[in-house]
């Protein structure tokens, strides 16, 4: 066996956790875990569990780690803050001293939220400034990992768009889930900017940093600026629903009790250093909202 080839994954059994078996398996050997074991490439890991976490890394022997896993339920994390700590951030110390020990370099996945978002675009050298508990601990794992490892990369999605149906948990699936029941009218909220990110493009991009073996913290968004109001709209346009359902702009207030977690006002990453290193693939969000409608979604 090609060690040099060997990746072990934590967390892979969410909507990332799809895109990164199915871009990988190809031309490297994978060990994929998950506590939620939802597909027959997964194993069970609860990566809390640090004693049977680092016996299944050593016995694996990975030349890469990819801390994937973690609660992405804001209200979640609000609500329960020191779970949102152990399972987002102690875990992710664990990881980051288990690949110290043995050598392995660490892929964490952080997050556009990671900002206060009082600016309108955030680049790679922005500095964390967490407004919620889940963005709490992003940043701590962010601080953590720059000051302890030396072969890492610490990637910054923006709003996730992948997995269909069965896995996304996120915007995409819950406007899709109102449309199949029939509505007329989706609430959508006008005061949130973001940049969404297809799973399968992160995905090849994330294969490509590894491949240039390139360390460090990365935004890793989608191409064009957009706003929640701004995707719903093109999931209409694409599923050619524009004329039957109508979108009432609202703002967050409107959600204050479903979604009392804070949320940046603006969660807009450029992916500058990729764009200087010459290694920016990702595509632009409606030609991957598309892609993603197409190939899982059907009315
Ligand atoms: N989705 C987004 O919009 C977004 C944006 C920016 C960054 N991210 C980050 O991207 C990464 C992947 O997220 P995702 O969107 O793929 O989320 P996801 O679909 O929720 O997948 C995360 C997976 O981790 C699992 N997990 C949670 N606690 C675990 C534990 N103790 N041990 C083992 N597995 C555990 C989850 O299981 P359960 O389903 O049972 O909880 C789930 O299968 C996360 O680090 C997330 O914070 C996501």
């Amino acid at each position: 066996m090609n060690q040099n080839n060997r990746i072990f994954i934590a967390g892979c059994g969410g909507m990332l956790g799809e895109a990164i078996y199915n871009t990988f398996r190809t031309n490297y050997e994978l060990y994929c875990t998950d506590l939620n074991v939802n597909d027959n490439w997964i194993d069970y890991l609860d990566f809390r569990e640090s004693d049977k976490y680092e016996k299944m890394v050593i016995n694996y022997k990975p030349k890469l780690l990819f801390h994937i896993g973690a609660h992405t339920d804001l209200e979640f994390c609000e609500k329960y803050p020191s779970d949102a700590i152990e399972t987002n951030y102690n875990s992710v110390k664990f990881a980051v001293n288990l690949c110290k020990k043995n050598n392995i370099k660490l892929v964490f996945i952080s997050s556009a939220g990671v900002f206060d978002g009082k600016k309108n675009i955030y680049y790679d050298d922005d500095l964390p400034t967490p407004i919620s508990q889940y963005a709490k601990t992003k940043a701590l794992s962010e601080e953590y990992i720059q000051s302890n490892l030396s072969k890492f990369l610490i990637l910054r999605p923006g709003w996730m768009m992948g997995g269909g149906p069965n896995k996304d948990k996120k915007f995409v699936n819950k406007i899709f889930k109102q449309i199949k029941n029939n509505v007329q009218e989706l609430n959508i909220v006008n005061d949130k900017l973001g940049t969404p990110t297809y799973t399968y493009d992160f995905a090849n991009n994330l294969k490509l940093l590894i491949e240039n073996n390139l360390t460090g913290v990365f935004n890793l968004v989608c191409e064009g600026e957009t706003s929640r109001l701004d995707v719903a709209r093109e999931m209409l346009k694409i599923l050619k629903l524009s004329d039957k359902i109508k979108i009432n702009e609202v703002d967050s207030n409107f959600f204050k009790n479903e979604y009392y977690a804070k949320r940046p006002l603006s969660e807009r990453l450029e992916n500058h250093k990729l764009n200087n290193l010459n290694l920016n693939i990702m595509r632009n969000w409606k030609i991957c909202l598309k892609e993603y409608l197409n190939n899982n979604y059907k009315i």
